[in-house]
């Protein structure tokens, strides 16, 4: 089982409380989801493997450590996902970035596909897929489904604000992949948005409502 990591950095923390926020305009919204991925980011990367490197620093030769040198690729689900697309960028900027476009009818909160642009080395990449809200599980359970069909192994899944049924999906959907959360929110209501949650975060992010 692979592992599902809950954020508890204060900063995190604070950033998501801001962002839950009903008076937290849009400009902001957008720039704190940016930061907060940013945040993740630096959580979900620390397994990374380095390697031995020898160099010459002004004063003398030696061994420094250096990325092993694996490819990486940041996949959003769009929309909402494209807001944590400059966070990730800050830490990992020689990324290849893909693209998952999905809504969910809003009444059977079914996955409904539209758009799907990877890079074309994308299944030897380690690829980041990203969406704030992980809600009924249904749209990241399918777009990381979209990523195996295309031959991807090393799938990792970050996200800002999540349900505890979402987690539970994705954790019998995919055992294999990794869960970086900010939130671990309290559960569901009966239109399928998180609780206590954030609203529509594609909305807040691009400012539809
Ligand atoms: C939101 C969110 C996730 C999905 C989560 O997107 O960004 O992709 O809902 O819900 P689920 O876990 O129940 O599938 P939405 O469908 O509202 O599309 P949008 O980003 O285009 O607004
Ligand atoms: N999608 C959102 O944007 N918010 C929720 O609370 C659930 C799904």
């Amino acid at each position: 089982m692979a592992r599902t990591v809950i954020m508890d950095h204060p900063l995190i923390q604070h950033k998501i409380g801001y962002i839950r926020r009903t008076d937290t305009g849009t400009k902001s919204f957008r720039e704190t989801i940016s930061e907060i991925a940013t945040l993740i980011c630096y959580e979900a990367t620390r397994d990374l493997q380095l390697s031995d490197v020898k160099i010459q620093t002004p004063i003398c030769e030696t061994t420094v450590k250096e990325l092993k040198g694996k490819k990486m690729a940041i996949v959003p689900i769009l929309r909402a996902g494209l807001g944590m697309v400059d966070g990730m960028l800050t830490l990992i900027p020689a990324a290849k970035i893909g693209h998952i476009g999905l809504y969910r009818d809003p009444k059977t909160l079914k996955p409904v596909e539209y758009y799907c642009k990877l890079p074309a080395d994308c299944a030897e990449r380690e690829v980041f897929v990203v969406d704030p809200m992980l809600a009924t599980g249904g749209s990241s359970i399918a777009a990381i489904q979209m990523l195996k069909e295309r031959g991807c192994k090393n799938i990792r899944f970050l996200c800002i604000i999540a349900a505890p049924e979402g987690v539970k999906a994705m954790q019998e959907a995919h055992p294999d992949v990794d869960m970086y959360i900010g939130s671990l929110d309290e559960k569901l209501n009966d239109h399928g948005y998180i609780v206590p949650g954030l609203g529509d975060a594609g909305d807040r992010i691009f400012g539809t409502k």
